[in-house]
C-alpha cells in the first residue's frame, strides 16, 4: 500500500489527469488500480487533509492513465478487472469486456424462469463468464452449462467462477456453440447467447480501443452480422426442451431478421425487448 495525502491525489487529478476529458474512465482507474472508489473520492473532497492508502502509487496510476490516453488501451484491460452488475470480474484481452447493456439479459432469464425451482441453462459464448455466473449466484439450485470456442476465454471464465461462486453449478466446455452439449440434447430449459453480431462494415468503423484490443472473434458476425445468430438458432431445437426459451442479444437493427430466423426454426412467442436505451437489443422466443 502507498500512503499519500488526499491533497496529492487531487493535485494529480487536477493537473494531469483531468486535462483529458474522460472523468468516468479516470474514476474507474483509481478504483480498480488504486483501490479508492468514486464514492470514497467524493467524501475525501470534503476533507482533503486526510492521508489515504493507495494500492499503487500515483506514478503508476499516471503511467496507466497515459497508456489509456495515448495507446487507447481500455482501463479494464490495463487493470485486469471490470465491474458488471454487482460483480467484479477478471478480464484479459482474451475476453470481451462485458457491456452495460448485456447486464439486463440475466434479469430477462430470471424473470422467465422465476416460477421454476430447477433450471438447466446454457450460456453460449460465455467469454468472461459474466452471464452464466450472474445467474448461478442468484440461483444456487439451477445448473449452468457455459461454452466458448476460445480456451483462453474459458480459463478466465473458470477463474471468475471459482472466485465468485462457492458452488459448483456451472460446467464449462470449449467448442463450437452447441456442439459440446450433445449429452444435454432436448434437456435445456433456457439458452442464452450474446454472440459476435457486428456486421463486417460496422466493425471497420469501431474505435481503436475495440478493434486493437478486444478479441475479434468475440465481435465479428460476418457480412450481415447474423452468421453466428443463424447457427445458434438453427441448432437450438435439438437442445432445448419443448417449451424451452432462447434468449439472444443482437445488434440494434437485427431484431426483425432474428425474429424471422426464430419463426422459421419452430419458435413461437417471439418478443423483442428493449435495452435501457430503448434499443431492441434482445430477441427472445419459445421452442414449440
Ligand atoms: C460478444 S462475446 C460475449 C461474451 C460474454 N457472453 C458477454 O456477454 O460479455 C461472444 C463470445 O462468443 C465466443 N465465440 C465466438 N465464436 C464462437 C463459437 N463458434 N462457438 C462458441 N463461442 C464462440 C467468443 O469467444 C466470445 O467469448
Amino acid at each position: 500500500m502507498f500512503k499519500v495525502s488526499a491533497k496529492e491525489l487531487f493535485l494529480w487529478l487536477k493537473d494531469d489527469a483531468s486535462k483529458r476529458d474522460n472523468k468516468e474512465s479516470l474514476y474507474l482507474l483509481i478504483d480498480l488500480l488504486g483501490g479508492i472508489s468514486k464514492q470514497d473520492l467524493n467524501s475525501l473532497r470534503i476533507d482533503s487533509s486526510k492521508e489515504i492508502y493507495l494500492k499503487q502509487d500515483i506514478k503508476k496510476l499516471n503511467s496507466y492513465w497515459n497508456d489509456f490516453i495515448n495507446k487507447e488501451i481500455p482501463i479494464q484491460y490495463l487493470c485486469g478487472y471490470t465491474y458488471w452488475r454487482d460483480l467484479k470480474l477478471k478480464v484479459s484481452r482474451d475476453v470481451l469486456i462485458p457491456r452495460r447493456e448485456t447486464e439486463q439479459i440475466a434479469d430477462i432469464v430470471m424473470d422467465i424462469c422465476r416460477l421454476k425451482k430447477k433450471v438447466l441453462y446454457a450460456d453460449l459464448g460465455t467469454g468472461s463468464g459474466a452471464i452464466a455466473i450472474a445467474i448461478a449466484i442468484s440461483n444456487k439450485n439451477w445448473r449452468g452449462l457455459a461454452t466458448d470456442i476460445d480456451s483462453n476465454a474459458l480459463n478466465v471464465a473458470n477463474e471468475n467462477f471459482q472466485r465468485l461462486c462457492n458452488t459448483s453449478n456451472i460446467k464449462f466446455y470449449c467448442s463450437n456453440w452447441w456442439k459440446p452439449l450433445v449429452n444435454y440434447a432436448g434437456k435445456i430449459d433456457v439458452a442464452i447467447s450474446n454472440p459476435p453480431y457486428i456486421p463486417s462494415k460496422v466493425y471497420e468503423g469501431l474505435s481503436t480501443s475495440v478493434k486493437k484490443y478486444e478479441p475479434e472473434i468475440a465481435l465479428k458476425g460476418g457480412e450481415d452480422g447474423l452468421r453466428h445468430l443463424d447457427q445458434i438458432i438453427k441448432f437450438a431445437p435439438k437442445f432445448l426442451k419443448k417449451g424451452g426459451w432462447l434468449i439472444l442479444e443482437n445488434h440494434f437493427d437485427q431484431s426483425n431478421q432474428v425474429s424471422s430466423l426464430l419463426k422459421n426454426n419452430s419458435f413461437e412467442s417471439i418478443e423483442v425487448i428493449n435495452d435501457y436505451s430503448g434499443i431492441g437489443r434482445f430477441t427472445i422466443a419459445r421452442y414449440k
